[in-house]
């Protein structure tokens, strides 16, 4: 590897986002511990290092600081927020705790449009904050780029020894044009070319999954959803025989899901695939469950049963694999501590390593969705995979309020082929963040024929979302829900009613359950 960039984490929320800029700027880059040793970071053959932010107070007593040494090796830095703060500690500033903490957005104002990291960008530059202490007193040989209306060292730059601060994050969305000035840092200050691209990260994870796994044996639950169809290909171009994916019918499954994965996986990949047909055993535990939480538990815990049991069946395997990304990893901590605090409980994460003594595997761990599905694209699946919506774990079950039965099973897979057939076939499917059908249990008089029927609702929520945390209903055009009810009504039998949900999230969420 020629060219990378070092990131010194100090604990920063922020700090696979930063990752994740620079290999938007076809730049490779490692996150590594805050104090590993400068002569480890030279070996490593650094390009650049970029302090992180970080929870801390740099006059901590236990506050994390980096080795010294990293300001004698010649290479460019950039401190961000906590790490602009390490900078002002090793190199003579001095930090205070600020008049009032400045959080939220900002001005930036550039002072010194000469200064490289403001290369092409206007005077001006909206800014997101998130920070205590502030620097009161410039590092030796430093002088401010930019300041804010807090304060007078927003930016600054020691041009001669390469070294960098910024007491804002250029990292997140809210600093609109961040990307461009961590752009500038990589290529104007550090000099990396534009080399890196998936396909070396295909080569690089592949190496690495090598050495991890060595001649062990892996087993990965495949569901079909993006997330382990991708970990499935990436670690099966690693290991080949070594993996074996096993994909378990729980009975929630859309139609024809268990279809598509062994044409794909089974047939083109040729990846060892178990099959484990448990719909019986999930629908007879759902029987008489109407509350949303225990039937996520109950699906997750036979899940976990069944799963553990299908490991015995196809040998020992010692490592686990999971298509856990960055944003799960994020998510599924309780906010704040508080367990409670977890709105749903996604059993995508955890659960299944703790029951069961496996090492774990995670080559997506530190990728963001969008850079899955292009991972995905690398490797070879087809769009229908690597581009498919989110779907979750516990299935239709979360999409039938009330009690699970196979008669409503199979009534909302119906519904829901109709939904995603009229979706990809009004090229909307692939546009937005989900687009499914809901069963409500209520019945309602229609008339069909002259028969008057007594049946099912089917709800209709289309959202755009850009991570699942917030979204919106989609405006769907008039002629699209027209054929959507038509069809679902004289298609499905058992509904009469079609209704489109124009909830947006918050207050509701996008699953019914
Ligand atoms: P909610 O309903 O919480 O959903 O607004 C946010 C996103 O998460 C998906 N979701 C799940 N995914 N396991 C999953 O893998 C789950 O238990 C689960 N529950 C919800 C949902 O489809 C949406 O994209």
């Amino acid at each position: 590897m020629n060219e990378q960039i070092v990131i010194l984490d100090f604990g920063s929320q922020y700090t696979q986002v930063i990752a994740r800029r620079i290999r938007e700027c076809k730049v490779y880059s490692t996150i590594v511990h805050y104090n590993t040793p400068a002569a480890v970071i030279a070996e490593m053959n650094a390009t650049g290092i970029i302090l992180s932010g970080g929870p801390s107070s740099v006059y901590a007593k236990d506050a994390p600081l980096p080795d010294k040494a990293i300001f004698k090796l010649g290479i460019p830095v950039l401190g961000i927020c906590f790490g602009l703060q390490v900078m002002a500690r090793f190199l003579k500033g001095k930090v205070e705790r600020g008049q009032k903490r400045e959080y939220g957005k900002g001005t930036l104002h550039v002072k010194n449009a000469r200064c490289p990291l403001f290369n092409a960008l206007p005077r001006e530059l909206q800014v997101w904050n998130s920070h205590g202490d502030k620097l009161t007193r410039l590092p030796d040989g430093f002088k401010a780029v930019a300041t804010t209306d807090n304060s007078g060292f927003a930016a600054i730059e020691n041009a001669k020894a390469r070294f960098y601060g910024l007491q804002f994050h250029p990292e997140v969305v809210h600093t609109p044009r961040g990307k461009k000035i961590i752009s500038n840092f990589v290529h104007k200050i550090c000099g990396c070319g534009r080399k890196w691209t998936m396909r070396s990260y295909v080569e690089q994870s592949v190496e690495e999954i090598r050495v991890q796994v060595g001649k062990e044996k892996v087993i990965l639950g495949l569901s079909g959803g993006v997330d382990s169809s991708v970990a499935a290909a990436l670690i099966h171009k690693a290991i080949g025989k070594q993996l074996t994916c096993i994909f378990v019918n729980n009975g929630v499954l859309r139609a024809n899901e268990a279809g598509v994965v062994k044409k794909v996986f089974g047939r083109n990949f040729k990846v060892k695939l178990h099959y484990e047909e448990s719909t019986n055993l999930f629908i007879r535990k759902l029987r008489g469950v109407t509350d949303p939480e225990t039937k996520r538990k109950i699906i997750g815990n036979t899940f976990i049963d069944v799963f553990q049991k299908a490991t015995r069946k196809v040998g020992k395997a010692k490592f686990l694999a999971q298509g856990t990304l960055y944003p799960d990893v994020i998510e599924s901590v309780p906010i704040g501590g508080n367990p409670a605090a977890l709105i749903k409980s996604h059993h995508n994460v955890g659960g299944l390593p703790e029951k069961m003594k496996f090492k774990l595997l995670e080559p997506l761990r530190c990728l963001f969705k969008d850079e899955v599905r292009e991972l995905g694209a690398e490797l070879g699946l087809p769009r229908e995979i690597v581009m498919r919506q989110p779907f979750p774990g516990p299935g239709l079950a979360v999409r039938i309020l009330g009690e699970v039965t196979p008669e409503r099973c199979e009534i909302l897979r119906n519904a829901d082929t109709i939904v995603v057939e009229e979706m990809k076939s009004n090229n909307l499917y692939y546009k937005i963040w989900q687009s499914f059908a809901v069963l409500l249990p209520v019945r309602s008089v229609g008339v069909m024929g002259d028969e008057r029927t007594y049946d099912y609702t089917i709800a209709v929520r289309a959202v755009e979302s850009k991570d699942g945390m917030t979204a919106d209903w989609v405006k769907l055009p008039y002629k699209v829900l027209e054929t959507l009810s038509n069809r679902i009504i004289n298609e499905v039998s058992g509904v009469n009613r079609v209704c489109l949900d124009i909830s947006s999230k918050p207050p509701a969420t996008i699953e019914w359950e």
